[in-house]
């Protein structure tokens, strides 16, 4: 999909409106330190934790945090991850941990494009993990985003490695319980896009999930893989 494509899909997908428009001053926050919210126990569609060891390799899943609407990509990836130090657009450095796991590979990032905001949804995705590069992709097994083709590692804290995005995808947290090999979220890191994405899509939110988009997760998360989630996960 060409960007001219990708315009007219996004004047049919309400998950990119006002991509064009954004506001300059746009409302983000920097933290520096792990800025920490209610633990969430990572667990599948029935409810059960999800163990680390069964995450397939480089396959692209998704679930909600800090908020109900904001959602995050979770990967395990075909390699550690060593830690990575990182810095935000201003300029503000932070120490990205690394992977999780007995392999140190699973890695969770905010799925909310640091560029202009673009999201998964239910009904389209513009932005998502790829095991092979896309046409104007530099390699493979990255994160791209097809408004403005941004692309991020996220073997390397999700650093940016081409396109506009200004910073890389905040980071998600996770701790790994060797012992009963689960997954719980608990802070962000880096740049935080949620203000503005909240303010940006106030109301497609509304219509979508309604007042408790807001919401904080607390206790579990739903994790999907990328594929069941979303109807079209958009190629380009
Ligand atoms: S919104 Fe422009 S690259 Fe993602």
């Amino acid at each position: 999909m060409d960007r001219r494509d990708f315009i007219e899909s996004c004047s049919k997908s309400a998950a990119c409106l006002g991509a064009a428009t954004l506001p300059n001053t746009m409302a983000w926050a920097a933290y520096t330190q792990a800025h920490e919210y209610a633990k969430a126990l990572l667990c599948n569609a029935q409810g059960e934790p999800v163990k680390a060891s069964s995450l397939k390799v480089n396959t692209n899943y998704v679930f909600h945090y800090p908020f109900e609407a904001t959602p995050v990509f979770l990967l395990n990836l075909d390699k550690a991850a060593p830690p990575k130090s990182l810095n935000t657009k201003n300029k503000d450095t932070y120490a990205w941990p690394g992977g999780v796991g007995a392999n140190r590979s699973i890695v969770a990032f905010s799925a909310i494009c640091a560029h202009q905001l673009v999201y998964p949804t239910p009904q389209v995705s513009f932005i998502s993990f790829r095991k092979s590069r896309s046409t104007k992709g530099v390699q493979d097994n990255l994160i791209h985003c097809c408004a403005d083709h941004s692309q991020y590692d996220p073997a390397l804290g999700a650093q940016v490695l081409s396109g506009p995005a200004p910073q890389p995808l905040c980071a998600v947290l996770l701790q790994h319980d060797a012992k009963a090999d689960t997954l719980t979220a608990y802070a962000t890191l880096g740049g935080e896009m949620f203000e503005e994405f909240f303010k940006k899509y106030e109301a497609k939110l509304s219509l979508d999930i309604g007042a408790k988009a807001k919401n904080k997760i607390i206790a579990t998360a739903t994790v999907h893989e990328l594929e069941k989630f979303c109807r079209n996960a958009v190629q380009c």
